[in-house]
């Protein structure tokens, strides 16, 4: 079967306060537990960085060699044992709705044809019914903004959050890898990545905890505080927060105060960094390459990368970088 036909018996998530199951002595172990059965993807931008390309197309559509970027999110999400995707939309995105759908056209005319390989192509994102949402955030009012649009699909569990501008090449994917931390931490994480000091304003930053851990190369860093993109001379560090999240659902109660930060944008960042009194708050320096496909350079990279990665491709581009490296 596709993407979705995915049967494993999961147990019941047992974080919310709500839960009258959950009895008191549970409280210390609350972010220790709790399948991450959800991802939120949002999906709403204009895509502006892109245009003329996303005029009339959404983003997310665009093929890094030959499957769109929004299906390597999904896929991610998969990897990491996610049943249901939720995706927050906006006007034109129908694309994406119509990309994960059944198309009973195609799928008889490659059928009648004997086109296997396509029809499993075309076939494997295909979602069970019930297992993928698409809500709409009617305005771009921000990131944080958007999380909070999936509230109600989310309910009181936590849930991870994927922004498929962000492609982690790695066999495992970068959400699976926060999942196994997550199992050990609990909380709220974060993927974090070193960036140069001049870039801290494209960035989420962290404000780490003195780290001896981090330091003997130890994957895991706990932060204090966060800030959404501080100048270079203002960032508490240099490690950014890229686009995967594991989120407890008090994130929504912060959300609720629609408070306006960076950009004068909802930020998810801010919402993130008021709960951390709270809860504790990680970030996961993740292995894997990571590419901004939200830039012109970032998805050009992406593109030769995954090439490179392909068998069937692999001699092509090889060939191809070849011939244009000579030129320069
Ligand atoms: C968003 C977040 C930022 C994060 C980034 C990762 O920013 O607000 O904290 O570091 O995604 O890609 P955006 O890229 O939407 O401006």
């Amino acid at each position: 079967g596709g993407l979705w036909h995915y049967t494993r018996d999961l147990p019941r998530p047992c974080l919310s306060r709500s839960d009258p199951s959950e009895t008191d002595t549970r409280e210390d172990f609350r972010y220790m537990t709790g399948t991450i059965r959800k991802a939120v993807l949002p999906v709403g931008g204009l895509g502006t960085r892109f245009l003329p390309a996303t005029k009339a197309i959404p983003k997310e559509m665009l093929p890094v060699v030959d499957k769109p970027l929004i299906q390597y999110g999904v896929e991610e999400a998969r990897k990491a044992g996610i049943e249901e995707i939720i995706f927050v939309t906006s006007r034109g995105k129908a694309a994406i709705e119509d990309h994960f759908d059944h198309h009973f056209e195609l799928m008889a005319t490659l059928e009648a044809r004997g086109k296997s390989k396509e029809l499993e192509l075309a076939s494997a994102m295909e979602a069970t019914a019930g297992k993928i949402s698409f809500t709409r955030q009617p305005q771009a009012l921000g990131l944080g903004h958007a999380v909070w649009c999936a509230r109600n699909l989310v309910g009181r569990e936590p849930f991870a959050v994927i922004l498929p501008d962000d492609l982690v090449l790695h066999p495992e994917g970068c959400l699976a890898q926060l999942v196994a931390a997550y199992n050990e931490v609990g909380g709220n994480l974060v993927a974090v990545e070193d960036v140069p000091r001049e870039q801290t304003m494209k960035y989420g930053i962290l404000d780490v905890v003195q780290d001896p851990e981090g330091e003997k190369g130890g994957r895991l860093v706990r932060a204090k505080g966060l800030v959404e993109k501080p100048k270079p001379q203002e960032a508490p560090s240099t490690l950014s927060i890229i686009g995967r999240y594991i989120l407890q659902p008090e994130v929504f109660d912060e959300l609720d105060r629609q408070d306006k930060g960076a950009g004068g944008e909802i930020q998810l960042t801010d919402a993130m960094a008021r709960t951390i009194k709270n809860q504790p708050f990680h970030g996961l320096r993740f292995q894997g390459r990571r590419f901004d496909c939200g830039s012109k350079a970032g998805f050009l990279e992406a593109n030769i990368a995954y090439a490179l990665e392909r068998e069937d491709l692999r001699d092509t581009a090889r060939d191809i970088i070849k011939r244009y490296g000579d030129k320069s």
